[in-house]
């Protein structure tokens, strides 16, 4: 039987966490309810290193919410349809064909100006939650966050401007999380922001 934490995000995608879902997890601790309402390949939920419970997911590209609906209804043609031989002109094709179609204009996907701000906004309206645990991801100096929150540094496999500065905020009811050796370079971040 596969267990949560042998499950891997399916395909790559802009901002994934798989490196960071270690670190999350152990500030969630294993929570009845999860919440991602930024799902992506879903990297974190996948890397749950315990049994599921709730878990509610969303986002608004619908060729994201079209992949993780086609899987849950249709698993194996999904499963058909995405295990050919790679070939990057068959790939190409592939891309210009749903690019011609102007498919992802008639979709949402693009994210908006103002979501750093909205999603920082609300979690700090809720940070206090004594019944939330919040993971607030995002680039150094991209938040300012009240002092009882706590900065995290961790590395992506990406290679863009912002290599290295990524960072998560955890709010002050997640549970300690400390600097192992995945995080390595969390050192001088651990406790600068944290109460
Ligand atoms: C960085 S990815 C998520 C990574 C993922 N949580 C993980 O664990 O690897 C960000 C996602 O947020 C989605 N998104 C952007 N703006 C959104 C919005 N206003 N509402 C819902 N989803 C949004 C994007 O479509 C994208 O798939």
């Amino acid at each position: 039987m596969t267990t949560r934490s042998q499950l891997r995000a399916p395909f790559p995608w802009y901002g994934g966490k798989s490196l960071a879902a270690p670190l999350i997890w152990r500030a969630f601790g294993s929570v009845p309810n999860y919440v991602e309402p930024f799902a992506g390949s879903l990297a974190t939920l996948l890397a749950r290193p315990h049994a599921a419970k709730i878990e509610t997911v969303n986002d608004k590209d619908g060729l994201i919410a079209n992949f993780w609906r086609a899987t849950q209804t249709a698993p194996d043609e999904v499963a058909r349809w995405a295990d050919w031989p790679g070939n990057e002109a068959d790939q190409h094709a592939r891309h210009r064909r749903l690019v011609d179609a102007a498919l992802p204009k008639r979709l949402d996907r693009e994210d908006a100006a103002d979501l750093s701000e909205l999603t920082r906004a609300w979690a700090i309206e809720h940070g206090e939650n004594p019944q939330l645990r919040i993971a607030l991801c995002g680039w150094e100096g991209e938040h300012e966050m009240p002092r009882r929150w706590t900065r995290i540094a961790w590395r992506s496999k990406g290679s863009g401007k912002n290599r290295g500065k990524e960072r998560i905020w955890f709010s002050p009811q997640c549970l300690p999380v400390n600097d192992g050796e995945l995080f390595a370079t969390a050192g001088a971040e651990l406790g600068a922001e944290a109460a």
